[in-house]
C-alpha cells in the first residue's frame, strides 16, 4: 500500500517540529522527530562519555539504544526505559548530535529505525534528510527555512520557557556552526530536494506556516 508522506526538511529551529506535529494532528497521521533519534544517540554517548571520535562504539549504541516515542500533544520519547524529553532539547545534546550525524556509519544504522515509522494512515516526516535520503517517494516536500537570527531568537524563547538557562548571542554562534556541519557534511547534508517547496517562516505565524503546508496537501 501507498502509504502517503508529508516531509519537512530544513535547518534548526526553523519551526519543523511545531508545524509537523500540528499538520500530523489535522491530518491523523503519524509524526517522526528524526532529530531526536540523533539527539537520543547523543544523550547515550554522553551519558557514557563516549570518544565523539569513536565511530565504531557509536554504531554500536545506535544499533542497542531502544527509543519509544509517545505522541500527542508534545512528544514524550523514552530511551532504554528512561523519559529523555527534557534533555532533548539543550545546545549541548543538539550539538553532539550534529556531530555524530555526520558519520554515514551512524545514519545508516538509524535509517531504517527512521522509515519504520511510515505507517498507515500517514506520516510527517521532519528532519534534514527527509526529502533527499529517507523517504524520497514522499509526494509532498517541504523546505521549512528562516533566517538565523529568526531561528535564535526562537530558540532563545523556547529555552527559557523551559527554564533553561540560555544566552542568545551562543545560541546564534551555535545555530550557525550546526547549520555550517549539516550543510557541508558530505553524507545527507542539509539542502532542499529538488521537488521541494521551500517555506521561508522568518516573518510567518506558525499557523500561516501551517496553512502553507496543509495547501501543498
Ligand atoms: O532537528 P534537531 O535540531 O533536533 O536535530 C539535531 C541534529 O541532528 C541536527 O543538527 C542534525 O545534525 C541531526 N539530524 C540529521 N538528520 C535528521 C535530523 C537531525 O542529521 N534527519
Amino acid at each position: 500500500m501507498n502509504i502517503p508522506i508529508i516531509t519537512i526538511d530544513g535547518p534548526s529551529g526553523a519551526g519543523k517540529g511545531t508545524v509537523s506535529r500540528a499538520v500530523a494532528k489535522q491530518l491523523g497521521w503519524h509524526y517522526l522527530d528524526s532529530g531526536s533519534i540523533y539527539r537520543a544517540l547523543a544523550i547515550c554517548a554522553l551519558d557514557c562519555s563516549a570518544d565523539l571520535d569513536n565511530i565504531k562504539l557509536l554504531v554500536t549504541l545506535a544499533t542497542d539504544m531502544r527509543l519509544v516515542f509517545q505522541c500527542d500533544d508534545s512528544l514524550v520519547v523514552i530511551l532504554d526505559g528512561v523519559d529523555i524529553t527534557e534533555r532533548l532539547p539543550t545546545e549541548e545534546v543538539g550539538s553532539t548530535a550534529s556531530k555524530i550525524a555526520a558519520y554515514p556509519d551512524v545514519r545508516a544504522v538509524l535509517l531504517q529505525k527512521q522509515k519504520d515509522f511510515c505507517q498507515s494512515p500517514g506520516l510527517v516526516a521532519d528532519g534534514r534528510d527527509m526529502g533527499t535520503v529517507v523517504f524520497t517517494q514522499a509526494k509532498t516536500k517541504v523546505f521549512l527555512t528562516a533566517s538565523a537570527m529568526e531561528r535564535a531568537e526562537r530558540r532563545f524563547k523556547q529555552l527559557k520557557e523551559k527554564g533553561i538557562d540560555a544566552n542568545l548571542s551562543q545560541i546564534t554562534k551555535d545555530i550557525e556552526a550546526r547549520d555550517k556541519r549539516d550543510s557541508e557534511r558530505k553524507t545527507a547534508p542539509l539542502i532542499a530536494a529538488e521537488d521541494a517547496t521551500t517555506i521561508d517562516s522568518s516573518n510567518l505565524s506558525i499557523e500561516e506556516v501551517i496553512a502553507a503546508v496543509m495547501a501543498l496537501t
